[in-house]
């Protein structure tokens, strides 16, 4: 009982986010000095996204990933992954962190049943790592990976590469991921709302991230796989596998089953969407899940997104949004959409 978009993709994911608030200001995520936070009333409870998060599984989602802004911010948060992992409907359910306050945390999200998580790791130089996100604090990081990778049989580890900023790493990343069992991802810096310092010169590609890797480790092999997942898998000889997430220069939309929905009950189908649907007006105004169910169903049946495929073809490309509209607009804040 696949409900599909008019591209045939299925409903499939769902990223919650569970705060638009954040503890660190990423230069490719948040690099303005100020923003406009979502007004704190609006934000869902629990169970106001588990109310949602019901009607979304009746309509086929079988995964489900917390997101923020940094979702270990919100208070209680084992409370809603005790919730969620009680409903048998979601198939996977994940987390993925900035993890300044995982070493905190691990244990009791374990213990809530979050069966694995994701943490962004950029960079292994303190230095670096401060310049980066403004905040001088990678050993907290790093305590938290050791601290999730003694806990969850699966970790991955996100790394953002941007020219001259971190991608002479690459080969250091990919072994400490190795020493702590972790796969490591590497993301094409994408031109997403929030990313107002976004360049083209500043993107690694797929394409440069191979080549660098292959010349460390020679042979690099494609795994052969089927999935919705937007990392493209590869094997190095010893074993070792990473992913590579393209969006930029090679995006995957024409199989994305994703959507997001913000702390405040905004439902975006794209990261790339300018509008969204509001869930939480109805869902407050006392809709029944039918009628969410059919709100839901007639947004995603006419859903024809492929944003990342229509930047890729844009003549000049440049940031997606200026930065006065942003403070307008929130929503179209990465990191109120949860990535
Ligand atoms: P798994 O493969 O299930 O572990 O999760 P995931 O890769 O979907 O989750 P994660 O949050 O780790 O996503 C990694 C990054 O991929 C995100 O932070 C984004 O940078 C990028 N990404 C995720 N979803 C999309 C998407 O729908 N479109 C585009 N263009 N990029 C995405
Ligand atoms: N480009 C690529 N990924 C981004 N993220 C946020 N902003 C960007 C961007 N401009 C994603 C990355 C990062 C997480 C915090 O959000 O996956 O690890
Ligand atoms: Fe999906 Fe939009 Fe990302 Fe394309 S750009 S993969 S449609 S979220």
């Amino acid at each position: 009982m696949a409900t599909l978009d008019r591209r045939g993709r299925p409903l499939g994911s769902l990223r919650i986010s569970v705060t638009d608030r954040c503890n660190l200001r990423c230069q490719y995520c948040m690099p303005e000095p100020e923003y406009v936070w979502l007004p704190r009333t609006d934000i869902l409870a629990f169970e106001e996204i588990c109310a949602l998060a019901d009607v979304f599984t009746g309509l086929g989602v079988d995964r489900v990933r917390l997101t923020g802004g940094e979702p270990l911010l919100r208070t209680d948060l084992p409370n809603l992954i005790r919730m969620l992992a009680a409903r048998p409907a979601i198939r996977d359910l994940a987390l993925t962190t900035n993890g300044l306050l995982l070493a905190d945390q691990a244990a009791a999200l374990r213990a809530a049943g979050l069966p694995r998580i994701t943490v962004s790791l950029d960079t292994l130089r303190p230095g670096r790592f401060r310049e980066l996100t403004r905040i001088d604090a990678l050993d907290a990081v790093l305590a938290g990976l050791t601290a999730a990778a003694a806990r969850f049989d699966t970790l991955k580890i996100d790394t953002v590469v941007i020219r001259g900023m971190n991608d002479d790493e690459l080969l250091d990343i990919l072994e400490h991921g190795r020493t702590l069992g972790a796969e490591v991802r590497f993301i094409e810096y994408m031109d997403v709302g929030g990313a107002t310092r976004w360049s083209l010169a500043d993107v690694v590609s797929r394409d440069d991230i191979l080549r660098a890797i292959a010349a460390r480790y020679g042979t690099v092999e494609p795994i052969d796989e089927q999935t919705s997942a937007p990392a493209d898998r590869f094997r190095l000889a010893d074993g070792t596998t990473f992913g590579i997430i393209s969006s930029t220069t090679a995006p995957f939309c024409s199989t994305c089953d994703r959507s997001r929905l913000t702390a405040d009950g905004m439902w975006y189908l794209c990261l790339y969407a300018l509008a969204g649907t509001n869930l939480r007006d109805p869902l407050r105004d006392g809709a029944s899940p039918a009628v969410l169910r059919r709100l839901i169903e007639s947004v995603w049946t006419a859903r024809d997104d492929r944003g990342a495929e229509l930047r890729a073809a844009a003549a000049d490309r440049r940031p997606l949004i200026p930065v006065e509209t942003l403070r307008q607009s929130p929503h179209l804040e990465m990191h109120t959409r949860g990535g």
